[in-house]
């Protein structure tokens, strides 16, 4: 059954003027925002919402946090771009905070999520060319079923999710996919020489939340050691206090080769991304070898920085930590024939729907919205439920209530 709901002749305009002159690469849910302040956004009518998607992650600190919109604003009204021709007085102060922030010898800053991830696995072919010795163009990395590392040509060429990939050949070489959570499958791949990296997300995010066996990473990362192999960690959605640390492979006290960070990094500000390595790894790319225009921008540095400062002078870990078993119990407590399974970690969490109807979980979704949370399904039948970080107990009760009262609406 379909749940009915409300469009406003004003929020149609907004969705018109999208569906006209947009790409139709999206399939958004039919609400138009205007405004947000911590965890509720607000739509172009002034109802309020909860944010349980927090822009897959990008706004772990709450909507507008005004100690990074401080730092935004101050910044941009005196200097936003220098490029790389030149030095800035923000990029050396910002290397040196989110190096030793992460405990790393050096960063490269670069822009979007899959920026990153480009960036790290360019880092790691050139690691294995030039410092382990793999003979020329036959670098290999490792990657997971069903993983999701971003958009790009490269990126999407070692995805196994058919309608990212379908139809955008012909694909990059020099990947190698192998089970998730699959440590056997991990030892056999590793068996190849000519293999530079693993690349992993801790927590499956765009898979539908999907958490490891405990001990998977840490044993994985204790693998590709003893095999002279890079761990490349894409924390890009798992990463920034998220899951309840500040970052996910500190679950396992993983510490990955490569750190791959983005989406929080600047609150929901504008796109900052980052990866992280030591000396060995990060010097085997030379100037002019790699780069982006607003990398490591002085509007971008100053941003960050205020957003890693929020992340740790609230503690908001630990109340990630905190909320997600609250809302986990509360989850599980609704007891309801459709949800199926509710898994997660920290604030990263996602429920499975059990329904004959392929379209439930849209259909929840939409009647989630009625009663005031936004949550968005991933892969058909699975919804992310992930708040921003600043959410308190008695708003997690009341959002448990709006999930409650939303799957009675579906039966
Ligand atoms: C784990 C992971 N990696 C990479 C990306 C890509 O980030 P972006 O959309 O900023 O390119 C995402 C985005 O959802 C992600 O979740």
């Amino acid at each position: 059954m379909v749940p009915n709901y409300t469009i406003s002749e004003k929020a149609q305009h907004f969705l018109d003027l999208e569906d006209q002159f947009g790409a139709h690469n999206y399939h958004p849910l039919p609400v138009v925002l205007t405004r947000g302040e911590g965890v509720h956004v607000w739509d172009v009518d002034g109802k309020r919402y909860y944010d349980f998607l927090s822009g897959y992650s990008a706004v772990n600190q709450g909507h507008c946090h005004p100690a990074i919109v401080a730092a935004l604003v101050e910044q941009a009204s005196r200097l936003t771009l220098t490029s790389r021709a030149f030095y800035s007085d923000l990029l050396g102060e910002y290397s040196a905070y989110i190096t030793r922030y992460f405990g790393y010898d050096r960063v490269l800053p670069v822009n979007s999520g899959v920026e990153a991830v480009e960036t790290a696995l360019k880092l790691a072919r050139r690691w294995g060319y030039a410092v382990k010795g793999i003979a020329e163009n036959q670098a290999k990395i490792i990657v997971c079923a069903e993983n999701f590392h971003g958009r790009t040509l490269n990126v999407v060429s070692f995805s196994t999710d058919p309608v990212a990939r379908r139809g955008f050949g012909p694909y990059m070489p020099g990947y190698e996919v192998i089970p998730f959570n699959d440590l056997p499958a991990l030892a056999r791949a590793l068996q190849d020489p000519a293999v530079a990296g693993f690349l992993v997300e801790p927590i499956q995010g765009e898979a539908g939340v999907k958490v490891p066996d405990e001990g998977y990473l840490s044993t994985a990362k204790q693998y590709c050691t003893d095999a002279n192999v890079l761990f490349l960690a894409d924390e890009i959605q798992t990463g920034l206090a998220r899951t309840g640390k500040m970052l996910a492979c500190d679950h396992e006290n993983v510490r990955p080769d490569i750190l791959i960070l983005g989406k929080a990094l600047s609150g929901g500000m504008l796109p900052v991304s980052a990866v992280l390595a030591d000396d060995a790894v990060m010097l085997t790319i030379k100037p002019g070898e790699h780069g982006s225009t607003y990398g490591g921008n002085p509007l971008a540095c100053k941003v960050a920085i205020a957003a890693l400062e929020v992340l740790r002078n609230e503690r908001m870990a630990d109340n990630a930590r905190e909320m997600g078993e609250l809302l986990r119990q509360g989850l599980r407590d609704i007891d309801s024939p459709y949800i199926r399974i509710v898994r997660g970690k920290g604030l990263l969490n996602a429920i499975e729907i059990g329904h004959d109807n392929p379209d439930a979980a849209w259909d929840l979704c939409l009647a989630l919205k009625e009663n005031g949370l936004l949550a968005k399904p991933t892969h058909g039948d699975k919804i992310r439920f992930a708040p921003p970080l600043t959410i308190t107990a008695a708003q997690i009760n009341d959002c448990v209530g709006i999930i409650r009262q939303s799957l009675e609406a579906l039966s």
